[in-house]
């Protein structure tokens, strides 16, 4: 059988992982493919001290993307530049071109996955993108695959390899978030600008398109309620342990009778449960389906080799079918047809909640508080408090039955007004629901 060619625009993190794999397991996956892929062009906007792997000389260097797309040998073209400007034309003039794409671009699938998807289909070619979530973990293939036949009604994940490795280390170290963030930013955990990784804004593309496939909805990010990590507090994680739980940035949807209910947020997640184990720059999905029940996933979430085992897996896949044909290809954002759950306001989530103040102190907080709980018919479950520091930073807890967010929400905005507080009091649901 004869080759099929590769183009690969983007030779950062994931396009040098991608290529490494490519040279150096080619051998291997030919004799699964049955035939060679060959990379026949890459593209990035310099290739200065770019280290890259032994290339044949015929292989086209260039920093102009639309020559790999135009080049007559690559049949698959990879989009690894991120982004949602350059990215869109790109892959929109490859689908055009006849030419099938692989691409690692969460924030361009979350927001543009559906309409691209028509692209492809009325081409007649395939649009890959397993690598955009979760980078290591195939979830993608679990969704679409492994577990089709189930019906999901919830899935919780760690999308977010940063958050979370900022959140363990002030777990283990008992140091401040900015001071366990610029370390992050120096072991490369981070990145500089960290805005959309400690504000939840990657995760929530992950969830938006892990919810699409899981639930067959057509979402946008926007519908997702999302919060970052930037108020958890050391003390956070005390209080969390003393109530046997812990704190994960938690991306979760779940179906309930009148619509889905999307979030990403901080969370108080119960120890007892393998989510709690997910420590460092881990990620793990856990689906709850009604016929098959509980799978869990987990692996590395990010990192050029991790992902690149994604992206190249994908070129397995799709070069197997421009090889040996495919049946008639179904668009995985499947909304035209089932439209069963559409997204609710995330003021319907219902759940104990954990409420943390920080006051400078003086008699009555307490009974206050509770008062202003009461009015909005909301139960107090336990209050929390560790030994004094500092009497005029005295943070303490408060945890609720299960209340709806709504109700939390007027309490925490008619609290926020109290004298005695030195910020607004911090709300986070306490998970029971896996
Ligand atoms: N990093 C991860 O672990 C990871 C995991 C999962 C998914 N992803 C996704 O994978 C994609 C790539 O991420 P990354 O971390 O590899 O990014 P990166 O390290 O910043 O690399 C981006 C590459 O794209 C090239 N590029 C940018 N604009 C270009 C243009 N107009 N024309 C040609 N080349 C261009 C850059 O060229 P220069 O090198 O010359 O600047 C660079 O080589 C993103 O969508 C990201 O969300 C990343």
């Amino acid at each position: 059988l004869t080759e099929v060619g590769i183009g690969i625009v983007g030779l950062g993190n994931v396009g040098t992982g991608t290529l490494d794999i490519l040279v150096e397991n080619a051998r291997q996956i030919e004799e699964k493919l049955g035939f060679p892929l060959r990379v026949k062009a890459i593209c990035a906007r310099t290739f200065d001290k770019k280290q890259l792997p032994e290339l044949p000389a015929s292989v086209v260097r260039t920093t102009e993307w639309k020559e790999v797309v135009a080049h007559p040998e690559v049949d698959i073209v990879v989009e690894v530049i991120g982004g949602i400007g350059v990215a869109a034309h790109l892959i929109e003039a490859a689908l055009r071109a006849g030419k099938s794409v692989v691409t690692a671009n969460k924030e361009l699938i979350a927001a543009r996955g559906a309409q691209l998807w028509s692209v492809a289909n009325r081409a007649g070619v395939n649009l890959a993108m397993e690598a955009s979530v979760a980078g290591g973990i195939p979830i993608h293939a679990v969704l679409r695959e492994g577990i089709a036949g189930d019906r999901v009604i919830g899935l919780y994940g760690i999308l977010n390899g940063t958050s979370n490795f900022i959140l363990t280390e002030i777990e283990k170290s008992n140091s401040a978030f900015e001071a366990v963030l610029a370390e992050a930013q120096r072991l490369g955990y981070a990145e500089a600008d960290p805005t959309a990784d400690v504000d939840g804004l990657d995760a929530r593309s992950k969830l938006c398109i892990l919810a699409a496939l899981a639930f067959g909805e057509k979402l946008t990010p926007t519908d997702i309620y999302s919060e970052g990590i930037r108020r958890i507090l050391p003390v956070d994680f005390r209080y969390a342990h003393q109530l046997k739980h812990t704190i994960r940035l938690l991306c979760s949807a779940q179906q309930t009778p009148d619509g889905l209910l999307l979030s990403v947020r901080p969370s108080l997640i119960p120890q007892s449960t393998i989510l709690a184990n997910v420590s460092g720059a881990y990620n793990a999905i856990w689906v709850k389906g009604a016929y098959g029940e509980d799978t869990f996933y987990y692996g590395r979430g990010a990192g050029p080799r991790p992902t690149g085992v994604a992206v190249v897996s994908d070129l397995m896949r799709v070069a197997r079918e421009i090889r040996f044909g495919s049946p008639e290809r179904v668009s995985p954002f499947a909304h035209d047809r089932l439209g069963e759950y559409r997204p609710l306001p995330i003021t319907r989530y219902q759940s104990a909640y954990y409420l943390r103040f920080r006051v400078e102190d003086k008699p009555g907080i307490i009974a206050a508080l509770a008062g202003i709980l009461a009015k909005h018919k909301i139960s107090l479950d336990a209050v929390l408090q560790l030994p004094l520091e500092n009497w005029r930073d005295l943070p303490f807890v408060i945890t609720t039955e299960p209340a709806t967010e709504e109700a939390i929400r007027s309490a925490v905005s008619e609290m926020t007004g109290s004298d005695f507080l030195t910020e607004p009091p911090l709300a986070m649901p306490m998970e029971r629901g896996f």
